[in-house]
């Protein structure tokens, strides 16, 4: 089969070198992509927004299917597009999307079929925002009700600072549209993690878990980023967890979905917080989490395209995974999350041993080097029998490295370990 892959980052990296390693597989292209990916997939200079290029370019190519990475996409009908057009695409429609692009549209649902959540008012008055946040007091989560790229998310330790947000966020209008309209939250504790699921016409296919670090400096300390560092699996959280979070969470949703008349196809992502009352969902993604994908997929042992095949024809396939560990650190380029200096060179890393990947996130090819082209640039992950012995192999290869203009946690995993 021939498959295409819509988007450009890490976690599009990661679904390529699935499909390209995949014997099912004949041929990956991938639109955009990014010039690290290119000895895997071929590269297809159209915007992931361009729906109409992109089943034009599927139609002369026979591609067989698509797959789709980021959300936004995915928010804007990229499925509804091609289905319409009788294209075989992975991923849930505009409708169903709004799991992730509409806080207030997942949030009413958790509400409306007891799956558990904080919580939360709405608002789109900055007045009523603070009156409510000054009842409630701190620390408070005020979260954009759009798409905001993972940073939209602000989990204020004090009054002021929420205050402030509901201000930058409704006032000023910080994430444009999507921010508009606020979701305020109770403050939540516990361990999180990421638990995702391929999901179509009811079927439901868990993945191994992982948890991903958000914030941006070692410490969990500074900014909400799109997620620093991964790793996979979560060997301080029981199975039981992972069960529990399956019956009161993941298979309700579904359900919820279905019984809403906008039926979930495609990636599910629970971000899972496990509370003292037990899991709580953080949010919904519709989509695969970078850099979740990164240390998950490439523990799948069953072939990729196969399963996608038997998962779209309602077979039943035994879906495999091994019992690797992955641990995945993220180079970020300077000033990232806020202003970011684009254009430093990367080391010559192609000497790392084989149980070292790169995925390419935000890099250019200049002359024969790679450099920093975006917020987060690369994931170097280390895959070994043992957490530890994975990061251990992770940060001794970065360590070989002169990494000026960028900078990466050196704590990834530090909840496990
Ligand atoms: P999100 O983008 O929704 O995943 O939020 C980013 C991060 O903010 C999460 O990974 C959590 O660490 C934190 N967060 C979000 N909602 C809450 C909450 N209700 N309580 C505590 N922390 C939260
Ligand atoms: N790593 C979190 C996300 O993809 O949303």
């Amino acid at each position: 089969m021939k498959v295409l892959v819509i988007g450009s980052g890490g976690r599009e990296h990661a679904i390529v070198r699935q499909f390209k390693n995949s014997p099912s597989v004949t041929e990956v292209f991938v639109a955009p992509g990014n010039d690290g990916m290119k000895k895997d997939a071929t590269c297809v200079a159209i915007d992931s927004l361009e729906f109409d290029i992109l089943t034009a370019f599927v139609h002369e190519n026979a591609i067989d299917l698509t797959f789709v990475g980021p959300e936004q996409p995915l928010a804007e009908g990229i499925v509804d597009y091609f289905e319409a057009q009788g294209l075989r695409i992975f991923g849930p429609t505009k409708a169903a999307a709004q799991i992730e692009g509409s806080k207030t549209f997942a949030k009413e649902l958790m509400i409306k079929y007891n799956i558990p959540t904080a919580a939360y008012e709405t608002f789109t008055d900055v007045n009523e925002a603070k009156d409510y946040i000054r009842k409630m007091g701190a620390p408070i989560v005020i979260k954009a009700d759009g798409l905001a790229s993972g940073k939209g998310v602000i989990v204020a330790m004090t009054l002021e600072e929420a205050i402030y947000s509901v201000e930058d966020m409704i006032g000023n209008q910080k994430f444009g549209e999507s921010s508009s309209r606020v979701v305020i939250e109770e403050f939540l504790e516990g361990e999180e993690f990421s638990y995702m699921s391929f999901v179509h016409n009811g079927q439901i296919y868990p993945m191994v878990i992982s948890q991903d670090h958000k914030r941006a400096y070692d410490g969990d300390r500074g900014p909400n980023t799109g997620g620093m560092g991964a790793y996979s699996p979560v060997p301080h959280l029981p199975e039981s967890v992972i069960q529990q979070t399956y019956d009161s969470i993941v298979l309700p949703t579904v359900e919820a979905m279905a019984t809403e008349g906008t039926p979930f196809s495609g990636i599910l992502y629970a971000g899972v917080i496990l509370t003292d009352d037990g899991p709580k969902v953080i949010e919904f993604n519709a989509r695969f989490g970078d850099p979740e994908t990164q240390v998950v997929l490439p523990r799948m042992t069953s072939d990729f395209g196969q399963f996608m095949t038997a998962l779209l024809n309602g077979k039943p396939f035994e879906l495999k995974w091994s019992n690797d560990a992955i641990l995945g650190v993220v180079i970020a380029s300077y000033g990232y999350p806020w202003q970011v200096k684009k254009g430093a060179i990367l080391p010559d890393f192609s000497k790392f041993n084989k149980d070292i990947q790169v995925f390419h996130a935000g890099t250019k090819e200049v002359d024969g080097y790679f450099v920093g082209n975006g917020g987060r640039v690369i994931l170097v992950t280390s895959k070994s029998s043992t957490l530890k012995q994975a990061e251990q192999q992770v940060y001794a290869a970065l360590a070989e490295y002169n990494w000026e203009g960028f900078f990466y946690r050196t704590d990834i995993g530090w909840r496990a370990l």
